[in-house]
């Protein structure tokens, strides 16, 4: 595979990396806009710990943990964590440190509704996301918000989770306390993160809370309530915030790179078919011109579903009025986007389930290399095309980089993590410079070790290594800070990382 950079890549070696960009920029290749956001990120139940403390109700990670402790590698939870809630201030500092102008964050549903529903607003919880905005803002931080990183509240669960289309409802009161309290100060808000993971709580995966086995219905039910909750609270903030607020409102999509195993026909097709599968079955009826799933979900789900004597498609369609209500409901595009894999036409998963229904089989990237996530190899040409195949898809919609980054095992000359920052930030930067991709912001995901799901705390994405064997958990800067620091002070990639 070659990279297609390559051509470019050799003009930096020869010298010439300051040859102007395209359009009327007189930019660098290897440069950034100035008013490119740079960030950093984490999510509130794998950082903030204080599980029950000053009023927070039990989420589904709480429930889901307490009771099956084997669930996690190391048999870890998000109870303590980086202890954030009690050290929010100290994180501030390391997002100032690294020279960040923005901190990605979620919100913890269940520290403000206990009960997921607005009969009981947990007053110490907003005083605490108060606090943090408050401290980045003082430190010229920009606060960018997820209303929704996984935790659901285990009162939510206790009627269905995600499968329940009532929990649009409940969504987006939730929402409504967001603005009402918050607004004035966030700017920026990304309602769900990564809606593909949220699903496979409901099909049956190990690592992924509730944990339910209803592999290829219950996803589904989930996804469409997902994207009504999306587009509710979208226009509530259209309707009702935006005019005195003055914000953005978009969704972090999850969106790996999938290349054609070989150039037949049938793989290219496949690779494409497994990114309408997981990217496009959210992305399409948000951001593209002509809104619902996109045309093969459809086809292949409801093909299944009737072969297999099923009363309707396992795919919950949209009316027409719910196609045009969830069209068009963003301001940006959030992408989350970590790795890329080789895909060919073939029948995976059992059935039903959404693998089966896309028909695709994943290979690895052998020559690339691997990760302490065994199934994450650094590809650094995948987030490029990530970034064009958006940008072709859904035309018109600025493109925010929500997460990138590396998994290793926790070593402090991370040069891992060097390595792959900087191969890919520069394929970010050709995606924009060469190719004309509207990117206007990055996150690297995380700006400390943190509590990684299914695998505890084995595996390590921090920029800051977290000590969770020392009740302070003292954060101490890994060697990929410095690199970082320098290309998000300068928005610049230095020559020599420039590839
Ligand atoms: C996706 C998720 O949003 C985040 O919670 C997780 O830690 C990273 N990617 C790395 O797996």
């Amino acid at each position: 595979m070659t990279s297609p950079g390559h051509t470019l890549s050799l003009l930096v070696i020869l010298g010439v990396g300051t040859l102007a960009a395209p359009e009327s920029s007189s930019r660098a290749l290897n440069q950034l806009p100035a008013d490119f956001i740079f960030g950093a990120g984490t999510a509130s139940y794998q950082v903030e710990g204080a599980w029950n403390e000053d009023g927070k109700g039990e989420n589904i990670y709480d429930h889901w943990l307490h009771n099956n402790p084997n669930l996690t590698v190391d048999g870890s939870n998000g109870d303590v964590a980086c202890d954030s809630y009690h050290k929010y201030e100290t994180d501030i500092q390391l997002a100032k440190n690294l020279s960040v102008s923005a901190y990605r964050f979620s919100i913890s549903w269940s520290r403000i509704l206990p009960t997921g529903d607005t009969n009981v607003v947990n007053q110490k919880g907003i005083d605490y996301y108060n606090n943090l905005i408050n401290g980045l803002l003082e430190n010229d931080i920009e606060p960018l918000v997820t209303m929704f990183h996984f935790d659901l509240p285990q009162k939510l669960q206790d009627i269905g989770g995600w499968p329940n289309p009532r929990l649009v409802d409940y969504f987006v009161e939730y929402a409504r306390i967001l603005y009402d309290n918050f607004g004035d100060r966030v700017k920026w808000w990304q309602t769900i993160n990564e809606p593909s993971s949220v699903i496979m709580g409901y099909s049956g995966s190990p690592a992924l809370a509730p944990g339910i086995d209803s592999s290829g219905v219950g996803d589904y039910m989930a996804v469409y309530t997902l994207l009504k909750a999306h587009a509710a609270a979208y226009r509530l903030y259209d309707e009702q915030y935006r005019a005195t607020q003055q914000g953005k409102v978009g969704i972090a999509l999850n969106i790996m790179w999938y290349e054609p195993a070989t150039n037949s026909t049938a793989d290219i097709a496949a690779a494409d078919r497994k990114l309408q599968f997981y990217a496009g079955i959210f992305g399409h009826p948000i951001f593209s011109a002509e809104g619902d799933y996109p045309e093969v979900v459809k086809q292949r789900v409801a093909n299944n579903s009737r072969a297999d004597g099923y009363a309707r498609s396992r795919l919950v369609e949209f009316t027409p009025d719910e196609v045009e209500y969830i069209r068009g409901t963003a301001d940006f595009v959030g992408v989350n986007h970590y790795t890329s894999f080789p895909a060919s036409d073939g029948q995976s998963g059992s059935n039903p389930s959404m693998d089966y229904d896309a028909g695709v089989t994943l290979g690895a990237f052998t020559d690339y290399p691997v990760s302490a996530a065994l199934w994450f190899r650094n590809i650094p040409w995948g987030f490029r095309k990530t970034l064009n195949w958006v940008n072709q898809q859904y035309p018109g919609y600025p493109i925010f980089v929500l997460e990138n980054g590396w998994p290793d095992s926790g070593e402090m000359e991370d040069q891992g993590r060097i390595d792959y920052y900087t191969a890919y930030l520069s394929e970010m930067v050709k995606a924009m410079n060469e190719d004309g991709v509207d990117v206007i912001g990055y996150v690297a995901w995380s700006l400390m070790d943190n509590f990684e799901w299914g695998t505890g705390f084995t595996i390590r994405y921090g920029i800051h290594h977290v000590d969770f064997d020392d009740p302070d958990r003292k954060r101490t800067p890994k060697a990929s800070f410095a690199v970082l620091e320098e290309i998000f002070r300068t928005k610049t990639i230095p020559e020599q990382y420039f590839r």
